[in-house]
């Protein structure tokens, strides 16, 4: 059986740097993958690779049977996989409501999205009530917390409709009541019949969440498996020696609606 994304020997390289090396994955439907490693593993980058924003040096992505690897970013959006950013990146311009719409015209191919304003400010109200924010509709981003502009992110990739949701560290820097509340929003967009790979350096949040976890280290992939066996694996232990695995991030991580 395929899986509904699958990865086969992606890499990508910076100058000398393979900041993704060889790395077979796949997710299946309805899965929620962690996906784990120390900082500068190559996490973010097997997203931006995934979901287009750079080409592979080499390698294969499929989702859905389909090989997206090198199509631009809007294009892997229209095919059916979306992600959030580590640093967060609202419209500052915009409002929250606003910014929810944005996601639904621009996530959509034109035959999916509404077929007026008001039904895709409709739509962005629904999702900003799923995601907790639905009395911040007329706020501005900068106007919200850490977490807030985490949910909006969630809210935002959530406005495409994506098949696979990928998320990258949303919930580092977030203090526990929030990171809870993010861990269930998680939980309920599988319900919405998605699939998830989550990037996360919170091992509480990660182990508890995902069915499976990968780990990557110096772009390679060194472990894979259910979580209780990955936190017990030597080499997992091993590569996160000498580093605090948990609440690496600053939790004002620099986003442009700061400080406003
Ligand atoms: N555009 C780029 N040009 C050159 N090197 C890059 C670029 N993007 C990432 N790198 C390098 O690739 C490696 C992997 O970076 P990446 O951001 O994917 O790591 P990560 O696992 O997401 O780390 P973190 O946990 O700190 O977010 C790092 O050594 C990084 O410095
Ligand atoms: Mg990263």
């Amino acid at each position: 059986m395929t899986a509904l994304l699958e990865g086969h020997s992606v890499s990508k390289h910076f100058g000398g740097l393979k900041a993704v090396d060889e790395v077979d994955f796949h997710l299946d439907e309805g899965e929620i993958l962690g996906l784990i490693g120390p900082n500068g593993a190559g996490k973010t980058t097997l997203f931006s690779v995934i979901t287009g924003s750079i080409p592979p040096t080499s390698g294969r992505v499929v989702l859905e049977g389909k090989d997206i690897a090198g199509r631009p970013a809007h294009r892997v959006v229209h095919s059916g996989a979306c992600r959030t950013h580590q640093i967060v990146r609202p419209f500052a311009r915009l409002t929250i409501l606003e910014n929810v719409v944005v996601g639904i015209l621009y996530g959509r191919t034109a035959g999916h999205r509404p077929k007026t304003m008001g039904g895709a400010r409709s739509e962005a109200r629904d999702l900003l009530d799923f995601v907790g924010l639905g009395d911040r509709a007329a706020s501005f981003p900068a106007e919200l917390t850490l977490a807030g502009r985490k949910k909006l992110e969630v809210a935002r990739a959530l406005g495409a409709r994506p098949r696979v949701l990928l998320l990258d560290e949303v919930v580092s820097g977030l203090n526990p009541v929030e990171t809870q509340t993010l861990v269930e929003l998680i939980r309920s967009v599988r319900q919405r019949d998605m699939s998830i790979i989550m990037i996360e350096h919170v091992m509480q949040a990660v182990m508890g969440v995902s069915d499976r976890v990968m780990v990557l280290d110096y772009g390679k992939k060194i472990a894979e498996g259910p979580p209780g066996q990955i936190s017990r694996d030597p080499r997992v232990i091993e590569a996160y020696l000498g580093e605090e695995p948990e609440e690496t991030e600053n939790p004002d991580d620099g986003t442009e609606s700061q400080g406003a």
